[in-house]
């Protein structure tokens, strides 16, 4: 309650009545001085924003990291040592793992740097630094261009951006545009490309919980893994070599070990995915009534029969761990998000702020004719939009066979259109890919999801819009046994011998292959029939939301608006502090050790607790890792507006120190990505404590203690 009124205080205190937005916003680290410095030291922020950001000596900025491009991670010793989330490494994890020597169900700990494994392909990029490039992009475009002659003079702006910068070698330039197009920005990044795997606590431990405590609070997950960034002999990239050693960050994240409590300052930087923020409401009722229940209703099936495999299976569960994961994660989420959307009225709030658009607005006839539009437009692009998620969802993603046939169209066209020596390149990274696609692949459990999911299909979407295989076809597991036995696809022998053949008989042997040509017809109907009517309408809705965009900036002057996410560097900040999801509950903010062993299920493989961290727990050896009460901290939450990619995220205190890891939101706010309502949406993450209390006293690798900086 206290708290509750120190807030209110806070609020008529320091915040004009209108701006009341902290906690909202993922903000543009080049901006913080002008837009959020001050507001944010009054929320309790010791450091400046030059602090933050500086591209004259090291800030912040220098120890955040996109990992993988997916996810976020942080520097925190000055050899390049890396924490990011479990279940953003665990791709990786998973590949170094097999029965014999399981990864996944045992931990792994590096004890010397020539025991952390390389893993090819993961990058690891910085930005060196952030440049406003909107005048340059957009000069020459006018309000009467086409939206093409729009794009394509901004293309050719672009092109001549990137060529006046004078990058070394290992730099890259990405422009991207924010405000659905009104501005754009460059990105000036570094990636390194050797990144090895040095440490991750056993499943039990960072995937505590699992799918079932996903997206809620109150969480007891140890969601945290560690890389290493490796660099050649200059400090600068380099291709994986045993020769290459740690890199030397210009900046790493020292850690606070002295705790946090309610009401402390906090701040997330990373590298947030997508957002939705500035949605008319016809936008959100198509997602809420259309789109989220087709994917939600898909997935829903897919996973129970994974479910089913993986429960009876050991193998099975290893080979299809990271995939079900994958799609239990959004799964969920829009089940999340639609609750929430209509639990707090989302569409009701927009249209009220719509009405006062409109209102503010009477005099400008053009702005007036957005809303309109906008409710015709998605009129008629709802049908397209549905399909087509339906067919993403089953043909580009559940149905693992369909999918691989997006490759083989690829080898098919590389050798019709670019000849034999492209040909042999694709086929040797295709060849590797199927090497990793084949080890977690069971034909059997495909052919199951392919029955299961064409049915929905044709249960649910028009004639025109299903192939001819199904036409007047009843008995969909008929035509699948026929296609899993007659196809090469499903079988990974087959398709490794075929593969070895003379390059004519590889794309004669396709073209011919039933799975294949159901495939390749299903994707004619896909481009022609779905897409390309969805794309028309996509289009104008794009260049509507562009206008829109601007014209709610102009008409709400005195709101401060952050641009949508986009994967690019942001900040968000707010307080450590618990919410009430509804009547007569309040949630804390912080879970502890103890919380683990109330969850604990023997022998459950979401909520099994091994014998080492139980001993650790009934001996209380909780080292300098203890709370002030004698607990041991797992996780907390507070009011960072944050989103798919801050995974891995630092959450930093007001000193710049990392006090824990982003991983998750809570399920009452998980429509933050919508409408974010700072009463509800909470970030989760790790107490920084409870990484090291792993690292430390439950797996003895103090060597990595010993790199860290820990301020006590
Ligand atoms: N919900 C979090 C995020 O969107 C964590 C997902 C990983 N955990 C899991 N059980 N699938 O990525
Ligand atoms: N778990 C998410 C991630 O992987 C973070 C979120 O959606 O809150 O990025």
């Amino acid at each position: 309650m206290m708290n509750k009124l120190k807030v209110f205080l806070f609020v008529a205190l320091f915040w004009s009545p209108v701006v009341i937005f902290a906690g909202e916003g993922m903000w543009l680290p080049i901006f913080l001085k002008a837009l959020n410095e001050s507001e944010m030291r009054d929320m309790g922020m010791k450091i400046s924003a030059d602090d933050i950001y500086n591209i004259n000596k090291g800030s912040l900025k220098d120890a955040i990291v996109h990992f993988g491009g997916f996810c976020t991670s942080e520097i925190i010793s000055d050899q390049g040592l890396l924490l990011t989330n479990h279940h953003c490494g665990y791709g990786q994890i998973q590949s170094h793992s097999s029965i014999d020597n399981n990864l996944l169900k045992n931990g792994f700990w590096a004890s010397t740097l020539s025991d952390e494994l390389p893993n090819p392909g993961l990058t690891a990029t910085l930005i060196d630094w952030i440049d406003d490039v909107s005048n340059a992009a957009l000069d020459g475009v006018t309000e009467d261009m086409s939206s093409t002659e729009r794009q394509s003079a901004i293309d050719k702006n672009l092109v001549k951006i990137k060529e006046s910068y004078n990058l070394k070698s290992y730099q890259d330039v990405q422009i991207r545009p924010f405000y659905n197009g009104n501005q754009y920005f460059a990105f000036i990044t570094t990636t390194y490309k050797d990144v090895r795997l040095v440490g991750t606590p056993p499943e039990s431990i960072g995937k505590f919980g699992s799918d079932t405590d996903n997206w809620v609070w109150p969480r007891h997950t140890g969601d945290f893994s560690m890389f290493r960034i490796y660099a050649g002999p200059d400090n600068l990239p380099a291709e994986y070599s045993e020769e290459n050693i740690p890199y030397k960050p210009k900046h790493f994240l020292p850690i606070n070990l002295k705790g946090i409590k309610e009401g402390d300052f906090t701040m997330v930087f990373g590298f947030p995915g997508r957002t939705q923020e500035y949605l008319p409401s016809y936008a959100i009722e198509q997602i809420v009534n259309v789109l989220n229940p087709a994917k939600i209703e898909i997935r829903d099936a897919a996973l129970k029969i994974l479910d089913s495999h993986m429960r009876t299976d050991e193998k099975t569960k290893i080979q299809y761990a990271s995939k079900y994961a994958r799609i239990a994660n959004y799964w969920k989420k829009w089940i999340g998000e639609n609750l929430g959307l209509i639990k707090t009225k989302a569409i009701d709030k927009k249209q009220k702020y719509e009405a006062s658009y409109v209102e503010k607005n009477a005099n400008h006839g053009e702005r007036l004719t957005y809303l309109p539009k906008f409710n015709s437009l998605y009129e008629s692009i709802t049908p397209y939009a549905y399909a087509r998620d339906y067919y993403l969802e089953v043909v580009g993603r559940n149905v693992e066979a369909l999918n691989l046939t997006s490759y083989l169209r690829k080898l098919v066209n590389t050798y019709e259109e670019n000849g034999t020596e492209e040909y042999g390149k694709y086929k040797a990274r295709l060849e590797n890919y199927l090497t990793d696609f084949y080890k977690d692949y069971n034909p059997e459990i495909d052919q199951e999801v392919f029955t299961k999911l064409c049915q929905m299909y044709l249960d649910h979407l028009e004639s025109t819009h299903y192939p001819s295989m199904f036409t007047g076809n009843s008995d969909i597991s008929q035509i699948a046994n026929y296609l899993y036995r007659g196809s090469i696809v499903p079988n990974a022998d087959m398709m490794t011998d075929i593969l070895n053949r003379e390059p004519e008989i590889v794309i004669a042997t396709i073209k011919n292959d039933p799975l294949y040509a159901l495939a390749e017809e299903w994707n004619e109907i896909y481009t022609d029939k779905i897409n390309k009517p969805y794309q028309e309408y996509n289009v104008q809705i794009e260049e509507l939301q562009r206008l829109y965009m601007k014209a709610q900036m102009e008409t709400f002057t005195d709101k401060r608006f952050y641009p949508d996410a986009n994967s690019t560097m942001r900040i968000t900040y707010g307080n450590v502090e618990g919410y009430s999801p509804r009547d007569a509950v309040e949630y804390e903010a912080f879970t502890t050790l103890d919380g683990v062993m109330e969850k604990y299920v023997p022998g459950d493989y979401e909520f099994d607790v091994d014998e080492k961290l139980q001993t650790l727990y009934n001996t209380k050896n909780y080292g300098q890792y203890a709370n002030k009460e004698g607990k041991l901290p797992i996780c907390f939450i507070g009011s960072n507006h944050t989103t798919g990619g801050n995974s891995g995220s630092p959450a930093i205190d007001g000193h710049g120190r990392l006090i824990g890891l982003n991983f998750d939101r809570v399920w009452e706010g998980t429509m933050s990505d919508i409408n974010y309502d700072r009463s509800i949406c909470r970030n989760i993450m790790v107490d920084v404590r409870y990484i090291l209390f792993i690292i430390d006293k439950y797996a003895g690798a103090t060597r990595l203690i010993d790199e860290m900086k820990l301020v006590k």
